[in-house]
């Protein structure tokens, strides 16, 4: 297939999700390199949802460790319980900071993120990878981000 993504600049943030999903959906399912998938993932919502920084840690013994990613570098190992990742993990549910600096335990890897999501991928009940998104922005995210990367969540447990 063509690897090029069709992204409309002027649609809303649920518009865009609902175009992105369909074609990350279609470009995971020729390729079964987990590792692949990631980086195209990342990406993808990079360049279709404009995010700061937006990657995958993968569970690795007691810790995370970063995998596949776009924007700034970041730290490489997070434990469990530990920042928002270590905590979504260890909790296995979505959580939405609105001001990472209200979040106790907040990892800053990068001093310019302000609003953060993440979203734990599981893999037979167990926690396997975690979605990671962050922004610039105060308060960014919202139930939009949260229906929709859940839902892509829902397609990269798929095609575990
Ligand atoms: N802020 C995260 C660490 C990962 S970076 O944002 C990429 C946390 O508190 O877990």
């Amino acid at each position: 297939m063509a690897e090029e993504l069709i992204i409309s600049t002027t649609a809303s943030k649920k518009e865009k999700y609902e175009s992105l999903l369909p074609q990350i959906e279609a470009l995971i399912s020729y390729e079964d390199d987990l590792i692949a998938n990631l980086a195209n993932i990342s990406a993808a919502l990079k360049q279709g949802m404009g995010f700061f920084w937006v990657g995958f840690y993968m569970v690795k013994g007691d810790e995370l460790v970063l995998g596949p990613f776009q924007g700034p570098i970041a730290c490489t190992r997070i434990r469990m319980g530990k920042g928002v990742c270590g905590t979504a993990w260890e909790k296995n549910e979505t959580l939405l900071v609105p001001n990472v600096d209200e979040f106790p335990g907040h990892i800053a890897c990068s001093s310019a993120s302000k609003s953060e999501i993440v979203i734990p991928i599981s893999k037979a009940g167990k926690v396997t990878l975690i979605l990671d998104v962050d922004s610039e922005q105060l308060d960014d995210f919202d139930e939009v981000d949260k229906e929709w990367l859940e839902k892509l969540v829902m397609i990269v447990e798929g095609n575990l």
